[in-house]
Formats: C-alpha cells, sequence, structure tokens
C-alpha cells in the first residue's frame, strides 16, 4: 500500500472544543429519530462533522484580537474602512458592500441587474445562486467543460466550456444575458478549479461582447494555490499576484466569506460600475443595512479584514490543499471511490459506483451517509438525487444529477490528521459490510430543497421497509 504523508500544520492549537462519540445504541435511536435525514441530528450527537466548509472555520489568534477592536457605528465604522481597504487591495475593485453571506450577495445583485427571461451563464451554479436567479425570473444556464463529467484525473475540470459560451451567446445574443459568472473553485463539480488561461478566455468573450462578468469566489484563495501549483507560469508569483490577474479580468465579483475569509459569518460585492453601485446599496438599505456594515456586526468585519489575507498565505494553503488530497487518499485505500484529483475543500465518493446494488431512485449517497453517522458518528452529505432530484416545474420530471456523489467537506483548521484518519478508518469498515447497506424511501417531503427537512426510511431492492 502506498504511504502517504499527512500534511504539516502551519499553526498550533490554542484553544480546544471538546466532542464527544456516543455509544452505537446511540447513535441508532439519534439518526432513527432523525427520520435517516441527517440535517435533522443535533450537532452535540456528531463526532466528526464534515457537513460544509462554509461558516465552521477556527478563527486565528489574531481574528479573535480584531474581534474586540469592532466598531459598531452604524455609520462610516472605522471596521468598514479596514474591510474595505483590504477588499480593494485583493480583488482590485473600488466599491465594496458588505453583506451578511453570499447568498445576500447574490439576492442584492440579481434583483438589480436580471430582467425576466434573461440568462444566467456559469461554469456550474451553486444551488443559491441558481435559486436566485430563478427566484428573479432568470435562467441560470451551466457550461461546465467536459473534462467536468469524466473519471479521469485532469488539472482544471472546474473550468467553463468556451465553445459553448461563444455559442450561445451567438444564438442567443448579448442582450439575454445578464451575466457570465465564473465559480472558483467550482464546488458543484467537486470543488475543482478553474484556470488562468480559462478565466482570461471567458474575459475576453465577454469583453467582446460587452457581457458583465462576474466571479462567485467563495473559494478563490484555493483556486489561486492551483493556478501556482499546476499551470505553466504561474509557479513563481505570489497567490496576491495570482489573485490580482484573476480579479483584474473581471467586472466584479460576489463572495461568500464563510469559506475562504476564514470567518464564520460574512460576504458582500465588489465592482466599479459607480451606478450600479448606486443601485445596489439604494435596494441594500431596505432589505440588508446601511452600506458600510451591510448585515454585519463591526467585529465581523474586522475579523474579515484579517481572515482574506490568512487565506492567501502560502504555508496554510499548501497545507489545505494537501489535507484534502490526503484525505481522499486515505478514503481511496480503504476502498471507496473519489472523484478525481481532490479539489480544494472537499473530498466527493461516489456511492453510486460504490453501491451498484442500490438504485438512483432508492438515494445510494443517503444510505451511504446513514452509515457514516450509524458506523461512526461521522456526518456527511449526499450530493444526488435526494438533493438535485426534486420535480422540474417546467417539464413536471424528476432531475437526475449526473452521479450519485457524497461530498465530505474539510472545515478550514478544524480538524487533524488523525481525525481524518478515524474517518478513513470508519469507511474502511463500511466498505467490509457494503453489501448490507439497504436504499431509502422518502415518506415526507416539501416541494422546494427536500433533502433539508425530507423524513426517509430504509427499503429493500423491492421497495419493501425493512
Ligand atoms: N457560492 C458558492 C460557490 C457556495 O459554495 C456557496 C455556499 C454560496 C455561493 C452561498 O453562500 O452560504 O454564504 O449564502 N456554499 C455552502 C456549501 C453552503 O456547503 O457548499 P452562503
Amino acid at each position: 500500500m502506498k504511504r502517504i504523508n499527512p500534511p504539516y500544520e502551519p499553526h498550533r492549537i490554542k484553544s480546544v472544543e471538546p466532542i464527544h462519540l456516543l455509544s452505537r445504541e446511540e447513535r441508532e435511536k439519534k439518526i432513527t429519530a432523525a427520520n435517516y435525514n441527517i440535517f435533522k441530528l443535533d450537532a452535540a450527537d456528531i463526532y466528526i462533522d464534515l457537513l460544509t466548509d462554509s461558516g465552521t472555520t477556527a478563527m486565528s489568534a489574531k481574528q479573535w484580537a480584531a474581534l474586540m477592536l469592532g466598531d459598531e457605528s452604524y455609520a462610516g465604522a472605522v471596521s468598514f474602512r479596514h474591510f474595505e481597504a483590504t477588499v480593494r487591495d485583493i480583488f482590485h475593485k473600488q466599491f465594496v458592500i458588505p453583506c451578511h453571506q453570499g447568498r445576500s450577495a447574490e439576492n442584492l445583485m440579481f434583483s438589480t441587474v436580471v430582467k425576466h427571461g434573461q440568462y444566467v451563464l456559469n461554469n456550474t451554479h451553486f444551488d443559491t445562486t441558481k435559486g436566485n436567479t430563478l427566484h428573479k425570473g432568470g435562467i441560470p444556464v451551466d457550461l461546465p467543460c467536459p473534462e467536468a463529467a469524466l473519471d479521469e484525473p485532469a488539472p482544471f475540470k472546474g473550468n467553463m466550456d468556451i465553445v459553448k459560451l461563444d455559442d450561445f451567446i451567438r444564438e442567443h445574443g448579448a442582450d439575454a444575458i445578464a451575466m457570465v459568472m465564473l465559480t472558483i473553485t467550482n464546488n458543484s463539480v467537486g470543488g475543482q478549479p478553474v484556470s488562468m488561461e480559462n478565466i482570461h478566455a471567458v474575459s475576453d468573450i465577454c469583453r467582446k461582447y460587452h457581457i458583465p462578468f462576474y466571479f462567485d469566489c467563495a473559494r478563490f484563495a484555493e483556486n489561486c494555490y492551483f493556478v501556482k501549483r499546476d499551470e505553466p507560469g504561474y509557479h513563481d508569483k505570489s497567490i496576491a499576484e495570482i489573485a490580482a490577474e484573476t480579479f483584474d479580468a473581471c467586472d466584479g465579483v460576489l463572495m461568500s466569506a464563510k469559506k475562504d475569509g476564514m470567518a464564520n459569518i460574512g460576504g458582500f460585492i465588489a465592482l466599479n460600475d459607480e451606478d450600479l453601485y448606486r443601485r445596489l446599496t439604494e435596494l441594500m438599505i431596505i432589505v440588508e443595512g446601511f452600506p458600510t456594515y451591510g448585515g454585519l456586526a463591526g467585529r465581523d468585519l474586522e475579523v474579515l479584514a484579517v481572515g482574506l489575507h490568512e487565506a492567501m498565505n502560502l504555508d496554510y494553503l499548501a497545507y489545505r490543499i494537501n489535507q484534502v488530497a490526503y484525505f481522499g487518499e486515505l478514503i481511496k485505500q480503504a476502498g471507496m471511490p473519489i472523484v478525481e484529483p481532490t479539489g480544494g475543500h472537499a473530498v466527493f465518493i461516489d456511492a453510486g459506483a460504490f453501491l451498484p446494488h442500490i438504485p438512483a431512485e432508492q438515494f445510494p449517497g443517503q444510505s451511504l451517509a446513514v452509515e457514516f453517522y450509524r458506523e461512526g458518528g461521522v456526518r456527511v452529505v449526499e450530493i444526488g438525487s435526494l438533493m438535485f432530484g426534486d420535480i422540474d416545474p417546467e417539464t413536471g420530471k424528476a432531475q437526475t444529477p449526473p452521479k450519485e456523489l457524497v461530498r465530505m467537506a474539510l472545515p478550514r483548521r478544524v480538524y487533524t490528521n488523525t481525525h481524518y484518519n478515524y474517518v478513513a478508518e470508519i469507511a474502511a469498515k463500511i466498505v467490509e459490510h457494503k453489501k448490507n447497506l439497504p436504499g431509502y424511501k422518502i415518506t415526507r417531503q416539501s416541494p422546494l430543497l427536500r433533502h433539508f427537512t425530507c423524513d426517509l426510511k430504509a427499503v429493500n431492492p423491492k421497495g419493501v421497509t425493512v
């Protein structure tokens, strides 16, 4: 077996938070009471929580210290000026609008720019970006590169399909398109990065047709690291230089700062278009807050001003990306097929390939997620037919995702390599009895985003309750 080196942590631990593994009997009771929906478990009943990397970051000593400097003035707070200067410095945009998280930035932006029936093009929309586009009467279109769907590893599987982008614009006309977005890294296809070559190609096309070009840049620092590591010509550039080149190519950014802002809450829009800035801030005063705090406390803005720079630290990024790769390798060695290469923030297990005896309509990913909790108190999330198989309102048919995946997201700076060794041991135990894992059936669901609240029960291959 290949020996894999765990990544070296560029920090030591100053404050700890106890976690506790319930007994097997207790776990069994909890998951039954949750109707086999991992969103309904109490966090206190979980040993290792890999549900998301969003808002789950451990803050640094510097961030905790910055918190005390929060200026809570309603207008023109010193903390806002610190935050604004940091965002201008990294993202090279003049106007900075703080928001309480990513989806509120999306809500503001799409409410302001999307006209009914207009398209928003993206390498792949994250579900809130898609939801916000639809909510404003827009039509979200995903244009992932062809390699995104392949099993073979490729370096920049997060790219947008440039040929399809150009074809789409020529077919529908530039006026039909509200904006083009690139999500970096591309969360929905496995946290895969987007190359600088692709960024420039998208930018050139948008400039040619005069279409606004924005980033959904929740994980921008992780993307910059992949460019530095894997793209010819970028090895000797700093993360700040790569970020500058990235953002000079666009008109503006929307960011959920709960990821590479290294904070537990926050987001923003940054742009150069003064007229659009005015329209966005007129709306935000009604729905989000005054433009110098945007639904956040002054102390949150201080924390972000520190965190955005920490996310770009090279030692931290090398550790972060290597920890994801290390964990992915352990899961693979345990006998579970994963999406390769591993991306920036999570390991994705191909549950459809792992549990071929469970058909997609019986949710193999959910079966595996339930088993991770049962076997080891680990919370992971299904990203397959349960999450995306809602009825399409236009066609009336259940939508089918290309793969039945399970996502194991790595919170930033939270779990040690030993924690990930433990999860891999649980994976190895599941491999031993995988043939006995049941399928699941929904017993109650809501019409939208059903995975958050639905109830399920275990069924045999004939659909009979077991
Ligand atoms: N864009 C991307 C690429 C995201 O991954 C998320 C959130 C958002 C926007 C929305 O930001 O949560 O601050 O409102 N992703 C989380 C996840 C929820 O688990 O992947 P938000």
